[in-house]
């Protein structure tokens, strides 16, 4: 079996359907993708961090407007202080980078003033996803980029949990906000991390038009799926990937503090109109 059929088979199980004609170095790249919870105390070196980079700003960008900044933290106090904000992550003091991505509307009011331009539209909501979008697609680019340099890294929604505090950390000034961490690092081979399967392509995939009932039978085979993964990995998940989902948006409660995200937002500057 080639790599990429083993890696189809464990995204998909035996219903592994991409043709293999379809595939491509950097197919086979993404298809390998893992979130690495466990890191070498080896540096990043700065050659591979200005070659994520570039490949961070090599992604699409909404009117070529880019409005994202990306803040790469390597002091171990800082890493610390972020995971202290995003729920005590261990692997945010381990890994030896943190790349916090930031939707960044601060460079552009900068760039009204200086052009003595009215910048009202960067107080709509459209322009705060904008920049979400554009850090997003950044960031994306860059832990695939990272990935293919042998390094892992694994995304830190967390950071949500504390805007304000994060903001203070890194001195960023009013219009920019951290969208996630990002740790990076050199993977530690002894504690490798497992390629986790995804639903199959009829959950995610519909043609010429949308249909929620069409996705049953693909997430009952995905819930199936992940019992046997969790199995496998020896993880305590209680009930199926559906019970355990449908939990996890119960209610306020069960955002980590993210459910006053809109009042972090107007206090960093973001009128959301
Ligand atoms: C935006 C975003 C935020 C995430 N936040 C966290 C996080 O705070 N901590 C963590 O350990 N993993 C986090 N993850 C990783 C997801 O749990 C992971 O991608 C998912 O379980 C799928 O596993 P895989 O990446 O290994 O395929 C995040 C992923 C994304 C895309």
């Amino acid at each position: 079996m080639s790599l990429a059929q083993q890696r189809l088979r464990a995204r998909y199980g035996d219903d592994a359907h991409t043709p293999e004609a379809a595939c491509t170095a950097l197919i086979e790249q993404l298809l390998d993708h893992r979130s690495v919870r466990a890191y070498l105390p080896d540096a990043v070196s700065e050659e591979m961090l200005a070659a994520i980079i570039a490949a961070a700003q090599s992604a699409a960008s909404s009117s070529n407007l880019q409005a994202w900044s990306v803040v790469a933290v390597r002091e171990a106090a800082t890493r610390a202080a972020l995971a202290e904000c995003a729920g005590d992550q261990a692997h945010m003091r381990e890994a030896p980078l943190q790349l916090v991505w930031l939707a960044d509307l601060a460079r552009l009011a900068r760039l009204g003033a200086q052009t003595g331009r009215p910048v009202e539209a960067l107080d709509y909501t459209e322009m705060l996803l904008v920049g979400v979008i554009d850090a997003a697609l950044a960031a994306q680019n860059a832990a695939a980029a990272a990935e293919s340099l042998g390094l892992g890294t694994v995304y830190i929604g967390g950071l949500r949990n504390q805007p304000e505090t994060v903001a203070s950390l890194l001195d960023l000034p009013p219009g920019v906000i951290a969208v996630f961490g990002m740790c990076v690092g050199h993977p530690d081979p002894t504690r490798a991390a497992a390629l986790k399967p995804r639903p199959p392509q009829s959950v995610v995939l519909h043609r010429e038009k949308y249909s929620l009932s069409a996705q049953d039978e693909g997430i009952t085979s995905y819930n199936t799926t992940m019992a046997e993964f969790y199995a496998a990995q020896q993880m305590k998940v209680r009930g199926t990937w559906a019970e355990h989902s449908a939990k996890r948006i119960a209610g306020p409660h069960t955002l980590s503090g993210r459910d006053r995200l809109v009042d972090a937002l107007h206090e960093r500057g973001f009128k959301l109109k």
